[in-house]
């Protein structure tokens, strides 16, 4: 957490839902997240928000899903850029990760996404996979995936990232 920043990281509540479904709906154009050539509704997946720490304001939201000895984050938003929410919440899955023993986080994003890949870099995150077109072929999924991305770059590939849990 930065300097004058106070926030903490709890689990979702049943409260949280329709404030976390708008969230999801505004950034992600639905709730349900085109990932790897599936569909994932992630208001049914296990979820952690960031809280105001001086009151109740939601400032952020990651869904994850956990999978054999996997762990996939789904999405990962954050409503304080660069107060280092993104990171704290990913701090926190990771913790969830381990305890649930899983070997590896990992995740996509799209290659028009820059800065994920830079936060997620930072956190030692590697690039594992670029899955060239497969967002072409998601959007026969997910009509809604737009087409440019930042700086109208045109939104066509999925990129792996990955952390080893423990590492
Ligand atoms: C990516 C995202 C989650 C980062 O959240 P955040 O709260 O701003 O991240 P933090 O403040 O914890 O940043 C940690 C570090 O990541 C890097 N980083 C974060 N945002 C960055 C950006 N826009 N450009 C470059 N580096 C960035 C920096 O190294 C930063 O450390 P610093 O601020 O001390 O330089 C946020 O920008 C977001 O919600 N993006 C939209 C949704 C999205 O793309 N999610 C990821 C795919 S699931």
């Amino acid at each position: 957490m930065k300097p004058g920043c106070e926030y903490r990281i709890r689990p979702f509540v049943d409260a949280d839902h329709s404030w976390a479904a708008a969230l999801l709906t505004e950034y992600w154009g639905s709730c349900v997240i085109a990932t790897r050539g599936r569909l994932v509704d992630a208001m049914s997946l296990p979820a952690l928000v960031a809280v105001d720490g001086g009151g109740d304001e939601c400032v952020g939201l990651v869904t994850y899903e956990m999978r054999g000895d996997e762990c996939e984050i789904v999405t990962l938003n954050s409503l304080r850029p660069r107060e280092g929410v993104g990171r704290a919440l990913l701090t926190a899955v990771m913790g969830r990760a381990r305890e649930a023993g899983a070997s590896r986080v990992w995740l996509i994003t799209t290659n028009d996404n820059v800065p994920a890949i830079r936060f997620y870099q930072g956190a030692g995150f590697r690039i594992v996979a670029i899955h060239r077109d497969a967002v072409t072929a998601a959007r026969r999924l997910k009509p809604e995936i737009p087409l440019f991305g930042e700086g109208g770059t045109p939104i066509k590939d999925e990129i792996e990232l990955e952390l080893k849990v423990g590492l």
